[in-house]
């Protein structure tokens, strides 16, 4: 039996952080876990701050989340550091997760060539930042959805077959 897979989930949003409003990111994506039979281990809402950011994908990591998923903080505006912040950290990246998501995410809107999202490894963990919009976030997980199991147990250092 294959074991679930365990997720961590990280708003990047400083005014969702501040309580300006209401995060519906996080919120998106723990449905749209669950709806995949995935366990939804940790949950954080942090700033658009590089080192917050690191801090809580590093700790989701060591409490045992094989994939941690980030939205917000892709874009080109002034605060947005959430690749910057991953790719700090990472021991690899994962090119094909971001081509994927721009590419089919182009279907649906144009705006979609502004994302930066990406995937890496980073200590035992799968991340995988995907946009801020909450619809954008969920279509962007679509797209990758099937690479994702085997992923994630790579990282998590488990033998596994393709
Ligand atoms: N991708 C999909 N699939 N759907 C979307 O609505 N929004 C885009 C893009 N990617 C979007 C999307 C927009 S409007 C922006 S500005 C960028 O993601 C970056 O978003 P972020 O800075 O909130 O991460």
């Amino acid at each position: 039996m294959s074991r679930q897979i365990t997720v961590g989930i990280v708003t990047v949003s400083d005014r969702a952080s501040a309580g300006e409003y209401e995060d519906h990111g996080g919120p998106a994506l723990r449905a749209a876990s669950i709806k995949a039979g995935w366990e939804v281990l940790s949950e954080a809402v942090v700033p658009d701050e590089l080192e917050a950011i690191q801090r809580t994908i590093r700790g989701f990591s060591a409490q045992g989340c094989a994939l941690i998923l980030t939205t917000g903080g892709t874009g080109i505006a002034v605060r947005d550091v959430t690749p910057e912040a991953v790719r700090g950290i990472m021991r690899v990246e994962i090119p094909g997760f971001g081509e994927a998501m721009r590419m089919k995410s182009l279907e649906i809107t144009p705006n979609a060539i502004l994302s930066r999202s990406l995937a890496a490894i980073v200590d035992r963990s799968l991340v995988i930042a995907l946009p801020g919009k909450p619809s954008g976030a969920v279509e962007c997980l679509g797209f990758v959805m099937g690479a994702i199991p085997h992923a994630a147990k790579l990282a998590q250092g488990v033998p596994t077959s393709c």
